[in-house]
């Protein structure tokens, strides 16, 4: 094989060439240019604000306390690197593939596909996840008007399945039905127990399903066949809608902050705060996605890093006030629930049911246009691949009336619609976050790339450069210094092969949990070396470093789920892609 043609690039102008001849005569792409730059920044906060602050953060605060709030300022600051270095490439290639083109510029064409096929877990498994914690607000809302749709119509199978272990447990140890129905924290579990009881069985298999999940990523996939214009409307309504009551939310919470809720500060340490990695960083993910749309801009170079730097600065700050209110307004023992912000107006909290009533609501909107920014953006990656000639023709096929890549929005629709009956929310929750951060590890590392590229490029927006020379070998040597003076236990434990918890623990299953960070180690060795050697710009050499670490905080068990992801899209791409690349012609 030739190894060289792995790393294929194509150029800027190629690239800008093949999307304007996907379709038409030739100038026109076939979409239709529909948002500036207000419509542009409304999606980007409709992409953002969903199930990751309705719902995820509650363990989030739970774990980490007030500290959480934090964690929410540092991830911000590492979403800002990746998105300054987003927006530079969305000025230089204003065209719908995101990421994966990106990639295809910079690192080459394997590059680009692993890519692609990463940003599904962003998009599609994404949704799942937003399209079951919707259902989640959803029930629970219809139930505050006394319309029960049966459990078993609700939930997972595998939800259902452990309910119905858990409680026959504790039924063997004596316990009754009723007194696990009251036991705090058990209403889930007995729930679950219960789709399990009442649910059909058909030839032995118990049918356990979250219907409305199914129906809310029907519904929004019909939304987004039939239109930019439409769904752009849509959004932009329900932005407004959710912004109004997430302030309402923290100006009314604020005057139920008791201060000495925030003491201790950090109950559980940096170990506590950084559990709550994948939640936070989940809620942030979404700002990224509108470069899929630059095709449907007016002026995406100058538009689209507007857009998506300032939905992050306004969710950010959002978001670092609301962790505040949250925990200010009750002790953070008490969030670990899956809709904290109805919570904390409730009996425990605020008790203002009324409110309560309103955020729920709120979520299920929030939730809503989160789906339909990440249905718009999946078809439009693979309207991309395709036009590379990496996936099949058809999924680049505009329609002739709605202008949309009808096939690929179909295709979407399905892919998110069909495990969404079935799956769990934390494993598809943990998953979008580890193939969101690879996406943003990679377009830095492009900009990077492409900087030190002979290539003359225009752009409209370039991350500004700072010579990171001294800085980052600094900053490398004072995280160091700083660990042994300030933690050395960590450090001890990090090269011991015995875990001080517990040490019946092999040497195999201590070693394993280390390897993110020790892959994590040498990176940043590396990097710092370029970056004194060959005077890396700073801001994408942080969205590296920031980022990375990110994702060494999601553990193994996320990483090896994440490369047989990628191992199985490396298949496709040498059993299909490689041999049909347009690069090839
Ligand atoms: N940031 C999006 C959410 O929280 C994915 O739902």
């Amino acid at each position: 094989m030739n190894l060289t043609s792995l790393t294929r690039t194509k150029s800027i102008e190629q690239i800008q060439r093949d999307a304007a001849l996907g379709v038409g005569d030739g100038h026109d792409t076939g979409l239709k240019k529909a948002l500036g730059v207000f419509d542009l920044t409304s999606l980007g906060i409709a992409a953002i604000v969903g199930a990751g602050i309705f719902s995820t953060i509650g363990n989030a605060a739970y774990n980490g306390g007030p500290a959480v709030a934090f964690l929410f300022v540092f991830t911000a600051i590492a979403c800002a690197f990746a998105a300054l270095c987003y927006a530079e490439f969305a000025s230089m290639l204003p065209v719908a593939g995101s990421a994966y083109t990106y990639a295809y510029a910079s690192f080459g064409e394997l590059a680009a596909w692993i890519i692609g096929w990463d940003l599904i877990m962003e998009y599609a498994i994404g949704n799942i996840a937003v399209a079951i914690s919707w259902s989640d607000y959803f029930t629970s809302l219809l139930a505050g008007y006394n319309l029960h749709i049966p459990e078993y119509l609700t939930m997972d199978f595998l939800t259902a399945w452990r309910g119905y272990d858990e409680v026959n447990a504790l039924l063997a140890s004596g316990q009754t039905l009723e007194q696990i129905r009251q036991t705090a924290g058990m209403g889930g579990v007995y729930e679950a127990y219960m789709a399990w009881m009442n649910a059909p069985v058909i030839g032995g298999l118990h049918v356990v399903c979250d219907l409305p999940a199914l129906g809310i990523v029907l519904l929004i996939t019909s939304l987004v066949y039939v239109g930019i214009q439409e769904s752009k409307r849509a959004s932009n309504v329900m932005v407004a809608i959710k912004l109004a009551i997430i302030f309402l939310v923290i100006v009314l919470g604020a005057f139920y902050v008791q201060p000495e809720n925030w003491s201790p500060f950090a109950p559980n340490g940096a170990a506590g705060v950084l559990k709550g990695v994948s939640a936070v960083f989940f809620a942030y993910i979404g700002f990224d996605a509108i470069s899929t749309t630059a095709e449907e801009c007016r002026d995406p170079q100058r538009d689209l890093p507007r857009g998506m730097i300032y939905s992050l600065i306004i969710c950010t700050v959002l978001y670092v006030m609301i962790a505040l209110v949250l925990t200010g307004m009750v002790n953070h023992k008490l969030l670990a629930v899956g809709d904290p912000l109805a919570f904390v107006f409730g009996p425990e909290g605020a008790n203002l049911p009324w409110i309560a009533g309103i955020v729920a609501i709120s979520a299920v909107i929030a939730m809503a246009t989160v789906l339909l920014v990440f249905q718009l953006g999946q078809p439009r990656i693979w309207m991309a691949m395709s036009r590379d000639g990496l996936l099949p023709k058809i999924f680049s096929s505009i329609h002739p009336r709605f202008k949309t890549p009808w096939f690929a929005t179909l295709v979407t629709g399905f892919v998110v619609a069909a495990p969404s009956l079935f799956m769990n929310l934390t494993e598809v929750t943990d998953l979008t976050s580890i193939g969101t951060l690879f996406a943003f590890v990679m377009v830095s590392g492009g900009v990077l790339v492409l900087q030190n590229s002979p290539q003359k490029i225009e752009r409209k927006f370039q991350t500004p450069y700072i010579n990171s020379k001294y800085i980052i070998p600094a900053m490398y040597v004072l995280v160091w210094v700083g660990v042994a003076v300030f933690d050395p236990d960590a450090m001890k434990n990090f090269f011991s092969a015995v875990d001080p918890n517990d040490p019946t623990l092999s040497a195999f299953e201590v070693l394993r949990h280390k390897i993110p960070l020790a892959v994590y180690i040498l990176a940043a060795t590396v990097l710092a070396w370029y970056s004194f050697t060959k005077s890396l710009s700073l801001i994408p050499v942080l969205g590296v470093l920031t980022c990375g670490y990110l994702m060494t905080e999601l553990g193994i068990t996320n990483w090896i789920r994440f490369l047989l992801w990628l191992a199985a899209g490396l298949a496709i791409y040498f059993l299909y892609g490689r041999s049909r690349s347009k690069l090839n012609r």
